[in-house]
């Protein structure tokens, strides 16, 4: 699929902050073989390996440069930090202090990617959900935040499906995937039936409560551990 970078948004977390809403810790990090998908322009991958972890990122937007992106990506800051002034009212102030400490995390995150596209070019894998380029059971743990369940209202239920089918195949033990939220701040509407059918296909599932939560109602992520 090509896409137009100029319709593409190129933001992401830290390090930290993936650590806080998917609760990983050291070890986890050590130890595990780690996809994040898709992760937009995250520190986690950056950081994470260069403490000695294995972690691979995918998103659609790898199928652009990464000097391209990083130029779209600063635009991208100063754009939705002035949303963001907006829309303050529909955010917890305590992890962020202000917009201002959340612009600097949000280019922290971009300067890091960024720069550790440059250097470690093949860690940063173009796809395409919900198809994966990876084999079966290729990592311990695959992570997806702030995609599936935001946009419900632009990728339909079996978007959702196909996509967690996909998320799994790849994945040996589980995958977790933060928020559980749309992007109106709600519970996503097919969360139980989703649930409910993950179960019954002999997955452990688990809607756990983290200490992050900076968009209001997003502070619990669903843990898929497999057997399904
Ligand atoms: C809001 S960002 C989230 C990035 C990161 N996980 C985070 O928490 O900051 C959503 C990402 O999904 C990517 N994306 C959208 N549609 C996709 C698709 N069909 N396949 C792969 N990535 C996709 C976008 O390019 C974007 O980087």
């Amino acid at each position: 699929m090509k896409l137009d970078i100029e319709r593409v948004v190129f933001i992401g977390r830290t390090f930290e902050e993936y650590c806080d809403m998917f609760q990983l810790c050291d070890e986890d990090i050590q130890n595990k073989k780690i996809l994040d998908c898709p992760a937009g322009a995250c520190s986690f991958t950056a950081v994470a390996n260069a403490k000695g972890g294995d972690v691979t990122a995918c998103d659609v937007v790898y199928q652009f440069d990464g000097e391209a992106l990083y130029e779209k990506g600063l635009q991208d800051v100063i754009h939705t930090m002035e949303h963001m002034e907006k829309a303050k009212d529909n955010y917890i102030w305590n992890y962020f202090s202000s917009v201002e400490d959340l612009r600097k995390h949000r280019l922290e995150a971009l300067q890091v990617c960024g720069t550790d596209m440059k250097h470690n070019q093949e860690k940063y894998v173009y796809a395409t959900l919900p198809n994966l380029p990876f084999q079966d059971e290729e990592f311990d743990i695959v992570l997806s935040a702030h995609f599936l369940f935001m946009y419900g209202d632009r990728f339909d239920y079996k978007f959702h499906v196909d996509t967690i089918t996909e998320l799994l195949r790849v994945a040996k033990q589980e995958i977790r995937i933060f928020p559980c939220i749309d992007l109106k701040g709600e519970r996503y509407e097919f969360l139980d039936e989703l649930i409910g059918n993950l179960r019954n296909n002999g997955c452990e599932v688990e809607e756990v409560q983290v200490p992050y939560e900076f968009q209001k109602n997003g502070n619990t992520m669903l843990q898929i551990k497999k057997g399904c």
